[in-house]
């Protein structure tokens, strides 16, 4: 999880290094700590050849109906995006965002998918974070995991975790589980600014219908970044290589799925009812339309789901951004390019403006901008929407969720705000590939 953090993960045991990079754009800090000592190192870089992988993405169709109840939760999103504080998501009455019992954040949970072996993808109801329940050992005790595209490290927050983060979440320990097995392995993964520590164990893992056993790490320390995600833990979904099998390792060995592939559909809160979710198997056709687009995986991504982009635009305007490399991180809220890219971006963005600069270089458009940003991958071109890619007013100015920085050299990070907008299939059988959709623009 790149979480708009550059997270160096540097991991014992473990041996791939992931990124976990929460980043709170200036428009969502508010009056608290969480802008305060942001992570300021750059990801760190493998050049391994990653082996096997594909992806493909579709773009999906915007919905065209929008009932009233809709319309309503829109404009309640639109307050709390204004605001985006969890403080705030939590002490409104919306219907769709439930507090649970052991602590406070918000979560907006995702419908019950009908497609077998598929989970709903929860979210926090600002876009923000994107998570599912995963029930771990022989209670089934269910903890929220961030899906993270951009890790392959696993772990959860355990009962003797003494954080801050970890105090105002739900664990997982050998006292819930009579399957539980512990190691003396020690487990750390460091980030830019922080790092989560503890030991390795092995237990079972219940996901969309299938269990595994797997070993995952137990979390005695974490940095107070985890503070402000609703989620307990992370599942990481790359193809990273490590002294212990990952997820994607553990589902393959399985042969719990005829197909090893994994679909992911991301809602934007702001259509309503949260109807997200990750497929295992087998694609949902429901969510696109058309044909998938197979998109070769990158043999420098280091077992990232890194793919190939052509170019990037605002409408029909190219940026003039060639043979660069994207990586589609489920773990990342924004998107990241390397300053100069992201400056040829906003040159073709017509009233774009320079907001801040630093180690993250932040740009004003017009508020009233309709135009889709777009990626092209292949002959493909896919369209984001500016409901994604503008924040909200804040004080009448719109923030570009394209920001400078540089999180994979030379590289961009196509986090949520690109995902809302596709269907993208992760196919680990055929060899370098990736499957995105294109949704239509409206
Ligand atoms: C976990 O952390 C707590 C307090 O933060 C400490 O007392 C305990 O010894 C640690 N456990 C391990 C296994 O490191
Ligand atoms: C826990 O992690 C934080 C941040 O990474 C670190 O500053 C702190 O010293 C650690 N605490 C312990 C008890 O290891």
């Amino acid at each position: 999880m790149r979480l708009i953090h550059t997270l160096i993960a540097v991991i014992t045991l473990v041996s791939s290094a992931n990124a976990f990079f929460p980043y709170f754009p200036p428009y969502m800090c508010p009056e608290d700590d969480r802008c305060v000592n942001q992570p300021n190192s750059p990801r760190d870089m493998k050049d391994e050849d990653s082996g096997i992988a594909s992806l493909k993405i579709s773009q999906r169709w915007p919905k065209t109906e929008v009932s009233r109840d809709q319309q309503v939760r829109r404009t309640v999103n639109k307050l709390i995006r204004k605001y985006n504080h969890p403080s705030q998501v939590r002490g409104s009455a919306r219907d769709s965002v439930e507090k649970r019992g052991t602590n406070t954040y918000p979560v907006q949970t995702a419908a019950n998918p009908t497609q077998t072996n598929s989970a709903g993808i929860d979210q926090d109801g600002t876009d923000f974070s994107y998570f599912t329940q995963v029930q771990f050992g022989s209670a089934n005790t269910p903890l929220y995991m961030l899906l993270d595209t951009g890790a392959s490290t696993t772990w959860v927050m355990g009962p003797s975790c003494g954080s801050d983060a970890c105090k105002s979440h739900d664990s997982f320990g050998a006292a819930d589980s009579k399957t539980f097995q512990t190691t003396a392995d020690p487990f750390s993964v460091a980030y830019g600014a922080g790092s989560v520590s503890g030991t390795l164990a092995s237990d079972s893992v219940s996901i969309a219908g299938m269990k595994f056993q797997m070993t995952f790490g137990i979390a005695n320390n974490t940095s107070d970044d985890f503070k402000y995600f609703p989620i307990d833990g992370i599942l990481g979904l790359s193809l990273q290589k490590g002294s212990t099998p990952s997820f994607v390792d553990t589902l393959v060995a399985s042969k719990a799925v005829k197909s090893n592939i994994f679909g992911i559909s991301l809602n934007r809160a702001s259509d309503g009812d949260n109807t997200g979710e990750i497929n295992f198997g087998a694609v949902d056709s429901s969510k696109f339309t058309g044909s998938l687009n197979y998109l070769p995986v990158s043999a420098n991504s280091a077992g990232d789901w890194a793919i190939p982009m052509a170019n990037v635009g605002f409408g029909s305007n190219q940026a003039g951004v060639t043979g660069k490399l994207a990586y589609i991180d489920t773990g990342t809220s924004f998107i990241f390019a390397p300053p100069d890219q992201a400056a040829a971006f906003y040159a073709v963005v017509t009233g774009a403006k320079i907001l801040s600069t630093g180690a993250t270089v932040t740009y004003s458009v017009p508020c009233d901008t309709t135009t889709a940003l777009t990626f092209t991958f292949g002959t493909t071109t896919y369209s984001v929407s500016p409901k994604d890619w503008i924040s909200a007013s804040v004080n009448g100015v719109c923030t570009g969720n394209v920001f400078g920085r540089t999180i994979v050299a030379d590289s961009w990070l196509l986090g949520d705000t690109f995902l809302k907008n596709v269907y993208a299939v992760f196919d680990v059988d055929k060899t370098r590939v990736l499957q995105l959709r294109l949704l239509q623009f409206p």
